[in-house]
């Protein structure tokens, strides 16, 4: 294969303020300096694999602009190859607001701007990419028949599908049947168990209420046997500062995470999904994909932004031995 990793999704400059804590509706806070990094779920991903050595592109739209530039000048510094991030003039850059507060939890407001512009034409012309491509990685910031036509694509060229549901919105049943893994953290495993319930009234929109009888999950393991009951052949289920369960058809297992101080969690899940997929094309199981992603994962958290927060290879084993030689 000529790239590990084909990533199919959105760039977004972040625009990104600290808060002590996060304004309700109506109310006014006063929070950080601005300060404006590269992102975008699946910029972040290609980032992320790129950083740590893969063979990675990227196909995404962003405007003729600042915004723009500055994205494909963060693929190229994290040595992605940006020959499919397609240039429009008719919408600007994507912008993600994002707030981070003192825990270092974030919230997002997305403005797609040219990431709605990516259409299933331009997965078409860019068939050699999914030809070239061992895996290719999906999350659901661009128009949902472009990520249909993009998994669709990679089965007809053998490529593995990673998918990641972020934001969460229904799937169409073929798409969710090429998903090995459909990568969750716990609210999109709660929202995608909610959109794909056969009988609407097995789950409780929201999340059950304390000591109300529910059929919904509660522990990690429920939703995964869920999440794999609606089609995917594999699931991984993130669970923060737990770590994450991988579940197939040969069981589940649960994969620890190193302790971490989090400074600021924003794109650590699409640096775990870039991270696992890599390894995917590189031929790792599901299983060491995922212990490499976690590791992956919990080292972005400890410093700001996203891909200004990605490991390279080197830096990630600095980090792994550090903490080894710590025990
Ligand atoms: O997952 C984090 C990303 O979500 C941010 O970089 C932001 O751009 C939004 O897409
Ligand atoms: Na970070």
């Amino acid at each position: 294969h000529g790239y590990d990793l084909l990533v199919v999704g959105s760039a977004n400059a972040d625009l990104v303020v600290g808060v002590d804590r996060r304004p309700a509706a109506g109310e006014t806070v006063l929070g950080s300096d601005l300060a404006i990094h590269p992102g975008g779920k699946g910029a972040n991903q290609a980032a992320a694999a790129a950083r740590l050595g893969a063979r990675t592109t990227l196909l995404a739209r962003v405007g003729d602009d600042a915004y723009g530039r500055l994205l494909a000048q963060a693929q190229r510094t994290a040595g992605a190859e940006t020959a499919g991030l397609l240039e429009g003039k008719d919408a600007p850059t994507g912008v993600a607001l994002i707030t981070v507060d003192s825990a270092g939890d974030n919230s997002i407001v997305v403005a797609q701007g040219a990431n709605a512009r990516l259409t299933p034409d331009d997965v078409a012309g860019a068939r050699p990419l999914f030809e070239a491509a061992a895996v290719v990685s999906l999350q659901l910031e661009i128009p949902l028949e472009t990520v249909a036509a993009a998994a669709r694509t990679a089965a007809e060229t053998s490529a593995r599908v990673v998918l990641n549901p972020s934001p969460p919105a229904p799937l169409p049943e073929d798409v969710l049947a090429l998903c090995d893994p459909l990568v969750v953290n716990e609210h999109e495993a709660r929202r995608m168990l909610d959109q794909h319930a056969h009988d609407p009234g097995r789950h409780t929109p929201g999340g059950a209420q304390d000591g109300a009888a529910s059929a919904e999950p509660q522990e990690p393991e429920e939703w995964a046997t869920a999440l794999l009951g609606i089609g995917p052949r594999s699931v991984v289920v993130t669970l923060g500062a737990e770590g994450a369960l991988v579940a197939g058809p040969d069981g589940m297992t649960r994969v620890p995470s190193p302790r971490v101080e989090a400074v600021d969690t924003t794109g650590a899940g699409d640096a775990f999904t870039g991270a696992l997929a890599m390894r995917l094309g590189r031929g790792d199981t599901l299983e060491q994909a995922v212990r490499y992603a976690v590791r992956v994962g919990s080292y972005t958290v400890t410093r700001a932004g996203a891909q200004e927060s990605y490991p390279s290879a080197a830096e990630l084993e600095k980090a792994v031995t550090a903490e080894a030689t710590a025990r």
